[in-house]
This record gives structure tokens, sequence and C-alpha cells, in this order.
């Protein structure tokens, strides 16, 4: 299996965003990172658009011709406009106006019966959903439950931590993944959130029902530095190599 590499453009739009003008442009990245390698392309629109706007989701809808992955909180705004732009797959993600980033999983096990709801109402429209959750047994259960196709398990705590307390986090990353696979052998595994050319090999060994990664500050970062396209293929090879070792 190869592992997909979701490229998330959210910070070139930071970056446009900055200075309020129109470049550069996400759609030009996202078109760079396809014509690179990436398997597909992750915008997360927020509540208050402070990097992706309502243009972007349309615009790459017409232009992304590998995967299009809308990350969204479920709130009944954002459930209206996947219904009509129809990304290939919606990723839901809790959301705080305040946070910088998004900081925790989504609690399925808390809103079982709110998000069953919102997950048919998407299924039915023929979008698989995705759970960004938490590497924790119980809302992998729940996320099946209510409906999900995909769950995204959280790397923020595995990204940040060192040494022991690294180990620790990829631990619970593995039985994660372990969990998914035994229990739900049709759920698709993906991860993210602070991934990195140096971290994301581990990650890619010590899980191997992981299927599908999006990544997204650390590889635009490297952008600014080596441009778009050696930073996917130094993504994509830390990512093989990560798989070899399996
Ligand atoms: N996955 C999800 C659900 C996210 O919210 C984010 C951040 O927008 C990412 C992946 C990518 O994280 P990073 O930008 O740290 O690579």
């Amino acid at each position: 299996m190869r592992v997909a590499l979701q490229v998330n453009v959210d910070h070139v739009a930071t970056l446009r965003q900055a200075r309020g003008v129109n470049y550069p442009d996400p759609v030009q990245a996202a078109m760079l990172c396809e014509l690179a390698g990436a398997d597909g392309i992750t915008i997360h629109l927020r509540e208050d658009r402070r990097h992706i706007v309502d243009r972007d989701v349309r615009v790459m809808r017409q232009t992304v011709g590998t995967v299009l992955n809308l990350e969204m909180a479920a709130t009944d705004e954002m459930k209206a406009l996947a219904l009509e732009v129809k990304p290939d797959m919606v990723t839901l993600v809790p959301e705080k106006r305040e946070e910088r980033t998004t900081e925790g999983g989504l609690d399925v096990v808390g809103a079982r019966e709110r998000l069953g709801a919102y997950v048919s109402e998407l299924r039915e429209a023929g979008i698989p959903v995705s759970m960004f959750i938490d590497p924790v047994p119980a809302q992998i259960d729940a996320s099946v439950l209510v409906g999900a196709a995909i769950i995204e398990l959280h790397t923020g705590d595995y990204a940040n931590a060192r040494g022991a307390a690294a180990a620790a986090e990829l631990s619970k990353l593995t039985e994660a993944g372990a969990h998914a696979g035994r229990h739900h052998p049709e759920l698709r595994v993906a991860a993210g959130h602070g991934l990195t050319v140096r971290n994301v090999g581990e990650l890619v060994r010590a899980v191997p029902e992981l299927e599908e990664l999006n990544i997204g500050h650390a590889l635009v970062a490297d952008a600014v530095f080596v441009g778009l396209e050696t930073a996917v293929q130094a993504f994509r090879a830390a990512i093989d190599e990560g798989e070899s070792r399996r």
C-alpha cells in the first residue's frame, strides 16, 4: 500500500490574507502540489475565514484533479456549503475561534446523536466523512457508529513531544491503528497535525493501518525555502522510507 499524501494548502492562503491581496493563490499551490505527486489537497474553511475563503473552495472544486478534502466544523453553514460544492471528502474538526490551530480531536463520544444526523446528510449526498479524533479507541468506535468512513488520528501530541514522551505518544497511535484494524476493518485510517519530514517516517512505520496523511504547515514552511515541488517530494520520500520499514 502506498500511503497517500494530501497536502493542506491553508498556509499559502494565510500569507495572502496577511496582506488582503490576491496572492499567493492556494489554487496555484494546489496545482503545483499535484504536479509534484500529491495524492490530494486539503483545505480548512474556518468560520472566521482567516486563511481559506469560500472562493478557494469553489475554485478548487473545479481545478483539483486528485482528491479535494474539505475540513470544517460541524455547523449548518458548513454543511450547506459542502452539500453545494460536493468535495470528494469532508473531515469534521472541532473549532474554537481563539485557537491558533485545531487543538484537540473531535469528541464524537460526547456528541454522537448530533454527529450521526450530520454525517448521514453528507453520506446521503455521496460525500465520505472523516472524523478528526484523538487516538482513543472509544472515539474510533463512536466514529464508526455515527457513519464515518475514515478516521484521522490527531498526531499533534506526538509531534510536540520529545524522547520518551514522543515514544509514549507514538504507542497510543500504534494502538489506535491496531484497534481500528482489528474491530473496524472497513474503516480507512488517516493521520495528521504537526507532521514534519523528520517525524513522519517513524509514524508511518509505527502505524501500519495508516493509509493517508494530511500535512500542511511544515510542508508550506519548507516550500518557502526549497519550493513546493521539492518540499512535496521530500515528504513523499520520508513517507516511503517509513513504509519500507513496516
Ligand atoms: N489535519 C487536520 C484535521 C487539521 O486540522 C490540520 C491543520 O489544519 C492538519 C491535518 C494539518 O496540520 P499541519 O498544518 O500541522 O500539518
